[in-house]
């Protein structure tokens, strides 16, 4: 087996700077390299403005860099066209954000099912799937609920449901529990972990909150557009 076939994530040297109206350069990566193995779950601390919002839209193929090597399952995938991302997107990248981004005018299934809809799954068995993520985020019951009849960690519950909808190599959290009070919390950290524990599922989190970072397998630490080991600082 090659070495990165068994790396979920292999990123090498990843340089993204955004260019301002006025042609002013703001560098936000710089030369931020990573390998992440099957069914790691790693958090990544950082000061605002670092790069790791950055980073994460890169990693999950919602961006590219300037420059740098990116391997997904092993697949290269600086220079896919727009088609290609967005289908491996689909299929291999779950998203969690601060502010849940559920659909409001979708019930919590509805909103577990649409990334299967997207995927093409047929609606008995995306059904199917929605109802058993549903349970296995402890809110079978609110199934039926739209987005603002429920709490924040609730909604962020149904985000994670459909984050693992397509069942994907890899779960992208910016933030999750950014918007949650402490309790909150500690009940996502704990799922995530009991999720990546039973299902080998691989999480990526960014987080300010070193109580959900401690609860991680490894922390990394970007500064100035760069990533370290928590030891190397
Ligand atoms: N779309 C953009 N256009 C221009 N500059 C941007 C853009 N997005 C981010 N930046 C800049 O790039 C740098 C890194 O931003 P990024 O959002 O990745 O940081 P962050 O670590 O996620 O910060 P925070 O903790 O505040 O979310 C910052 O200097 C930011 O101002
Ligand atoms: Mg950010």
């Amino acid at each position: 087996m090659k070495l990165h076939d068994e790396l979920v994530i292999k990123a090498d040297a990843l340089y993204k700077t955004y260019t301002l109206g006025k042609g002013i350069q703001v560098p936000a990566l710089r030369g931020a390299s990573l390998e992440v193995r099957r069914g790691e779950f790693i958090s990544i601390i950082g000061p605002s403005g670092s790069g790791k919002t950055t980073l994460l839209n890169i990693l999950g193929l919602l961006d590219v860099p300037d420059s740098g090597t990116l391997y997904i399952d092993g697949k290269p995938v600086v220079g896919l066209d727009d088609n290609a991302l967005s289908s491996m997107r689909l299929l291999k990248i779950g998203f969690v954000f601060q502010y849940y981004n559920l659909v409001p005018i979708l019930t919590a299934i509805e909103n577990v099912e649409l990334p299967m809809v997207l995927a093409g799954v047929r609606p008995k068995e995306r059904r199917e799937r929605a109802k058993n993520l549903l349970e296995m985020v402890g809110i079978p019951e609110m199934a039926d609920h739209k987005p603002n009849e429920m709490s924040g960690g609730q909604q962020q519950r149904v985000a994670i449901a459909r984050a693992l909808a397509n069942n994907p190599s890899i779960v992208l959290a910016d933030e999750p529990t950014g918007n949650l009070d402490t309790v909150a919390s500690e009940e996502i950290v704990n799922l995530m972990k009991k999720l990546n524990r039973e299902n080998g599922t691989t999480f990526i989190v960014v987080t300010h909150d070193m109580e959900v970072a401690k609860k991680t397998d490894r922390i990394l630490r970007i500064k100035d557009g760069k990533l370290y080991g928590v030891e190397e600082i």
